[in-house]
């Protein structure tokens, strides 16, 4: 498996937390089940070039968990990139490389005093990690950007007429339904921790929308505990990606 484009900046310069980001790819389409990297192989960027599938008796390794042993090559590396991400950004914080483990809801077991969020798409991974002094909430989603081919069927399961109503002139409409999925799997991630439990893509709407921000607010009925909250999101679009991060600072 191979890392590249290794980001260490938080998106939307924003502060008191830690982001690692990376684009990833699998060599000769094998399925890895380990990646041996550490914090000083990747801030010294010497693992360009190098298959991190193969073991280095100076890394110790990262194994995804046994219900990922019979799931395909790219699910696996997702994984591992997402983790990588998430173990290198708690690293920064908490001077521990340490795994994360997984709640068998498939979230992530954040260390005592942290809080995190990963995502993944077929090629990049990203992670934000921050102390629960700072922030109360993390959610991060990154998707690459539906064609209108796939976008027209999804629509209705992801926004109402009253969303779409919203969309910006000038924004083609599966760039606009991408950015809200996102925004909505962002917002589950950060309030999931709360919750604990599924919620449905009707269950929060859109309200507003600019070049740079929108914002959510849960549907009283559907989410009563968050009922008169509203949730504000930074988003941009980056190549073929779409990104999408709620983080509500205490
Ligand atoms: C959990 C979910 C949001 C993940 O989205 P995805 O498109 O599969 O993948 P992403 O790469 O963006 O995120 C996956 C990562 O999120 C994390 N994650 C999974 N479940 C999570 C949860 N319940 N809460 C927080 N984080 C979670 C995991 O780290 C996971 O990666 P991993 O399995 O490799 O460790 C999605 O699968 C899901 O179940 N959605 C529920 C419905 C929904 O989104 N509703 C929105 C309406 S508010």
């Amino acid at each position: 498996m191979i890392i590249s484009g290794t980001q260490n900046a938080a998106p939307f310069a924003l502060t008191a937390l830690e982001a690692r980001a990376c684009a990833f790819a699998l060599s000769n389409n094998e399925a890895p089940d380990a990646l041996f990297c550490s914090p000083a192989l990747w801030q010294a960027g010497a693992w360009q070039g190098l298959d991190l599938s193969y073991p280095r008796s100076d890394c110790r390794p990262l194994s995804i968990p046994d219900k990922l042993r019979g799931a395909v090559a790219i699910r696996r590396a997702e994984f591992l990139a997402g983790r990588l991400c998430a173990m290198l950004a708690l690293e920064a914080l908490s001077g521990k490389w340490e795994d994360i483990a997984v709640h068998t809801d498939r979230s992530p077991i954040w260390p005592a005093g942290f809080i995190g969020s990963i995502s993944h798409t077929k090629s990049r991974a990203i992670a934000l990690v921050a102390s629960e002094a700072h922030y109360a909430r993390l959610g991060v989603d990154l998707e690459a950007m539906m064609d209108e081919a796939r976008a027209a069927p999804l629509a209705r399961m992801i926004v109402e007429e009253s969303e779409i109503a919203l969309r910006p002139v000038d924004m083609p409409f599966a760039a606009f339904l991408t950015l809200i999925f996102s925004a909505k799997e962002a917002f589950y991630k950060a309030v999931y921790p709360q919750l604990r439990r599924f919620l449905g893509f009707h269950d929060v709407r859109l309200a507003r929308l600019d070049h740079a921000s929108l914002l959510l607010v849960p549907q009283a009925e559907k989410i009563p505990e968050l009922a008169g909250s509203t949730f504000s999101l930074l988003w941009r679009f980056e190549d073929d990606h779409c990104l999408t991060v709620l983080a509500e600072p205490r």
